[in-house]
């Protein structure tokens, strides 16, 4: 069993990739070039992340071809007016080293700037061939109909929080009605108690997998999701992408969506919009 793409809006994007959220510095680099000689053809960092130049620098240490990655970066909620947004995706190239991202993302919705004019913006830095696909991150139901609606080009992803604690199925039917890929980012519940959730361990214990590969299996084997776990550590970076040999029964995935609970959600910053 090989890695899969999800494709969605004309893009084409391997269903799990590299979270680096946290990492900075050599730390950084150092487990995105190992996660590209291993395997891994897709990575996600944000301007916010203070990252780029590390994944950057990963990038080019690893022996991949840059045709090869699917490189995804984010601006930041208060740079997504009308030039600044370009601004905004201009300095995140310079930063990475790169002529172009694979997919760009608004980071999160902000009110105080027009969703027209965010949108139009990057539809322009598309066009302008700064990033060959954009998406959105954070957008709820409605919002993700309004960014589609205003659109003129396609929105190919909504990059959210996922994971078996919070039932995302809504906004995941949204997606899949309007071609727009699902990212999970904190997969793995930020690597927390959901690892040590019995149901979790007792599937693992029966595929001789770990919780967090179960999990992993549990995100790609949803139809147009994709998975981003994090880790800087060469082992767990590993552990991460080896789920491609087992697959979890139908039995399997329900008991995992059976621990959706209603607080589950974990990041639900000030500046968060109202969820679903
Ligand atoms: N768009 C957004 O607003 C947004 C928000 C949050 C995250 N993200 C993106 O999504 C990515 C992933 O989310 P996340 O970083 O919040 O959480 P996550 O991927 O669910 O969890 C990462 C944590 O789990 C640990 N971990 C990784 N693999 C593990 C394993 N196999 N077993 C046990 N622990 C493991 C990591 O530690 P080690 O590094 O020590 O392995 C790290 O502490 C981020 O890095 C970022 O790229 C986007």
């Amino acid at each position: 069993m090989k890695m899969h793409n999800v494709e969605a809006g004309g893009a084409s994007i391997p269903c799990l990739g590299l979270g680096t959220w946290a990492a900075r510095g050599p730390e950084c680099a150092s487990a995105v070039s190992f996660a590209l000689e291993i395997g891994y053809r897709h990575i996600d960092t944000a301007s916010a992340y203070a990252n780029e130049e590390a994944v950057g620098e990963g990038l080019r240490a690893s022996r991949v071809a840059r045709d090869q990655i699917f490189l995804t970066t984010k601006v930041g909620r208060d740079d997504i007016d009308e030039g600044r947004l370009e601004r905004a995706a201009e300095a995140s190239l310079k930063r990475l080293g790169v002529e172009a991202v694979d997919l760009l993302l608004i980071h999160w919705p902000n009110p105080a700037i027009p969703l027209k004019r965010s949108i139009a913006a990057l539809c322009k830095a598309r066009r302008r061939g700064l990033a060959r696909h954009i998406g959105v991150s954070n957008f709820t139901i409605r919002l993700l109909a309004e960014a589609t609606a205003l659109a003129d080009e396609p929105i190919v992803a909504n990059q959210c929080e996922y994971h078996p604690w919070l039932d995302q199925s809504q906004l995941i039917a949204a997606c899949r009605k309007s071609d727009v890929a699902f990212t999970s980012y904190s997969p793995l519940g930020r690597g927390g108690d959901i690892l040590a959730e019995p149901k979790a361990l007792a599937i693992a214990g029966r595929h001789g997998k770990t919780p967090a590969q179960v999990l992993l299996r549990w995100h790609v084997q949803q139809n147009g999701v994709v998975a981003i776990p994090k880790s800087a550590n060469r082992q767990r970076i590993a552990e991460n992408i080896a789920i491609f040999d087992f697959s979890l029964t139908e039995a399997e995935m329900k008991e995992l969506f059976s621990l959706a609970r209603p607080n589950g959600r974990l990041i639900s910053p000030g500046w968060a919009p109202a969820w679903d």
